[in-house]
């Protein structure tokens, strides 16, 4: 039930940082992560993976490029991430060392369920990452992280998203200490962290009002454009398809990184971009080279919405709106981030009158290839 709320695309956004806080819950035990499904796979298996392979579609193949990001810094496995419908109908090399990681709310989407069957006939371990009890992706995979988001109804995913997320860094960082690649001291931290993302979001949240003003002056835009780079890239990616599938407006994410290969172009005066930042304290320097490129279009007559840490001062000159987000360690990022663009969605496509759970054209559990 919607409980009061407008939509139950509401209802689950306000759901975001319970979703992220219940996946936590019973995974960490003196600080350090110890999933328990994982003990189906065991650490022995978990010690002898080379290569881990994330499929999954939408939404669920973003929070699989989070992962990408964090399980191959934590734990030093190579990681790919491929949409399962392109990964199953190739010939993809596979052995018993791989692990093929499939990701999916719903557990029935027939692409991803066609893959993880293939992977496992071809030797590889499967691991499913999965919001459905008892669906039947899990029930073909030798291991399952639940995702305990709760009941998603609303057709765009949103708390499955960052619950989704938040069981790729758990699963890394408990690879991570299997495989040794990070001390015990700095799990420890990484653990204490993601547990304060869900008091965190509960600030972000309230950015709510501001962002359907936004959208009220933007409900005649017909294309937005998003950047982010390293864990912000795949944040960009699923703030374009919400835009796509609930507000039937044309829109992009790309890695920022790539504007000047092609995509800047595109800017004209009026286009409306928003932009991820990275935390001013990261080290790589990301931070300078996105506000350079927020230069760089804001000089061509874009129209930047920048979404960016508490006290970063270095946007402000540059940007024309700026949507704040608490401070926390890159990783974590993503989880701030991606909410304010889940409102931003559904407001577009209420401001516009459209139907916010039921978008034309799509169905919650895509069961056709
Ligand atoms: O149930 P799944 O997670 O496997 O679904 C995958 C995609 O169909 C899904 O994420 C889709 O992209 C959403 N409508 C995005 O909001």
């Amino acid at each position: 039930e919607k409980g009061g709320w407008s939509s139950f695309m509401a209802k689950e956004i306000s759901e975001e940082p319970e979703a992220i806080a219940k996946t936590i819950l019973g995974r960490v035990s003196d600080g350090l992560v110890h999933v328990p499904e994982l003990d189906a796979l065991g650490d022995d298996v978990l010690r002898g993976i080379d290569r881990v392979l994330i499929i999954a579609c939408g939404t669920a193949a973003y929070a699989g490029l989070v992962g990408k990001y964090a399980i191959e810094q934590w734990a030093r496995v190579p990681v790919d991430v491929e949409l399962a419908h392109e990964f199953r109908y190739r010939d993809p090399v596979l052995s018993t060392s791989t692990l093929v990681i499939s990701v999916s709310q719903s557990g029935e989407t027939m692409d991803t369920l066609m893959a993880v069957k293939f992977a496992r006939e071809a030797g590889a371990r499967t691991l499913s990452i999965c919001n459905t009890q008892g669906a039947t992706i899990p029930r073909e995979s030798d291991a399952v992280i639940y995702t305990h988001a709760g009941p998603e109804v609303a057709v765009a995913s949103t708390k499955a998203f960052v619950a989704q997320i938040t069981a790729m860094y758990l699963f890394g960082l408990q690879l991570a200490q299997a495989r040794a690649t990070l001390d015990d001291e700095t799990v420890r931290g990484l653990v204490a962290e993601l547990q304060e993302v869900p008091e965190k979001l509960t600030k972000v949240l309230e950015v709510g009002d501001r962002i359907r003003e936004l959208a009220h002056w933007m409900a005649d835009t017909r294309s937005v454009l998003f950047l982010g780079r390293h864990v912000g890239y795949p944040v960009a990616l699923e703030g374009a398809l919400k835009l796509k599938e609930l507000a039937y407006i044309h829109a992009e994410g790309f890695a920022a990184g790539e504007l000047k290969h092609g995509p800047i172009a595109l800017i004209e005066p009026g286009q409306v971009v928003f932009v991820i930042v990275p935390s001013p304290r990261d080290e790589r320097s990301l931070h300078a080279k996105v506000v350079s490129n927020i230069q760089e279009i804001r000089a061509r007559g874009a129209r930047v919405i920048a979404i960016a840490e508490e006290g970063d001062v270095a946007v402000l000159p540059h940007a024309d709106e700026v949507i704040r987000i608490p401070l926390a360690s890159p990783f974590f990022e993503p989880l701030l981030a991606v909410v304010p663009l889940h409102i931003f969605g559904m407001e577009l496509a209420a401001a516009k009158g459209l139907d916010v759970d039921q978008p034309r054209n799509l169905a919650k559990s895509v069961t056709v290839e």
